[in-house]
């Protein structure tokens, strides 16, 4: 029997994972395989389908559920209890383990950037801000602390607000990260709200989003010199981390 692999999210009109799993198993002739898109409108309905596709041996889970999935599993990796985001479901005689594979995305994609930027920015005495407060967030904080870099979080209504970013907490926080969906196409002349004029080429802007592949946030960045990356390494590096554990 074919073994499926899925999306849950709602709406899902813009995945990526369905042409990426596709496309692999066709190049890497994979056979025996199949990935599906599941928009489901309900948390609740997850039980169902799960009954529905017993051949089901794995999902990703996107937004709005990569905390409300977590009361549907028997079982979390370790680092869940504190990232409370699961974005990776393996299912084997059915049960259900959750995993987070944004940290893996996240964290090798940074570390290859600080690898290679030891001689230009201030590695020791880096500090962060993450903008925004969701489920991708959760999966930057908890990568942020694994790699003992220190942040804070910027929401629109809790604790640090954008209107609290003056010139010195920007020169304070070299590195920013963007995990709110800001500037994502069709929106792209849109960038989160910052003194982006505050910027220096010893800053480094991390957007999560891959689409367009440079945002506006990355633009304004790079016109003050700082370095920029976009989320496309980390998307590749999170489905690939997935394909590892549902093959386990
Ligand atoms: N590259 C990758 O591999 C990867 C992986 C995961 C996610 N992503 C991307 O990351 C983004 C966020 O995903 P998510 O799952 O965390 O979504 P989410 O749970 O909906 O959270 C997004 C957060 O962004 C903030 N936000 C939302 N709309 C905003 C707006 N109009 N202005 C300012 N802030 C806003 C909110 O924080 P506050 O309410 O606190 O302001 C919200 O909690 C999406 O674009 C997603 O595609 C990329």
């Amino acid at each position: 029997m074919t073994q499926l692999l899925g999306l849950i999210g709602y709406p899902l009109s813009h995945s990526f994972s369905k042409k990426y799993f596709t496309a692999k198993f066709v190049q890497e002739k994979i056979q025996g395989w199949q990935y599906e898109l599941f928009p489901i409108e309900n948390i609740e309905q997850l039980p169902a389908l799960l009954k529905k596709h017993p051949n089901l041996v794995g999902l990703n889970v996107t937004a709005p559920y990569k905390q409300k999935v977590l009361k549907y599993l028997d079982e979390i990796h370790p680092s869940i209890t504190q990232i409370e985001a699961v974005n990776c479901i393996q299912i084997q005689n059915g049960k259900l383990k959750g995993f987070n594979t944004d940290v893996i995305g996240f964290q090798v994609s940074m570390h290859s950037f600080l690898t290679k930027s030891m001689n230009v920015v201030d590695i020791p005495n880096l500090k962060a801000l993450i903008l925004g407060t969701g489920g991708a967030a959760k999966a930057v904080a908890y990568s942020l602390e694994q790699l003992n870099i220190p942040f804070q979080q910027v929401s629109r209504n809790a604790g640090l607000r954008y209107a609290d970013l003056d010139e010195n907490m920007i020169l304070n926080h070299k590195l920013i990260v963007n995990t709110t969906p800001v500037g994502t196409f069709p929106n792209i002349e849109n960038a989160p709200h910052l003194p982006y004029e505050s910027l220096t080429n010893q800053h480094f802007l991390y957007d999560l989003v891959y689409n367009p592949i440079e945002t506006m946030f990355m633009k304004k960045g790079k016109a003050q010199g700082a370095s920029v990356e976009n989320g496309l390494a980390m998307l590749h590096l999170q489905a690939e981390a997935a394909w590892d554990i549902w093959q386990m």
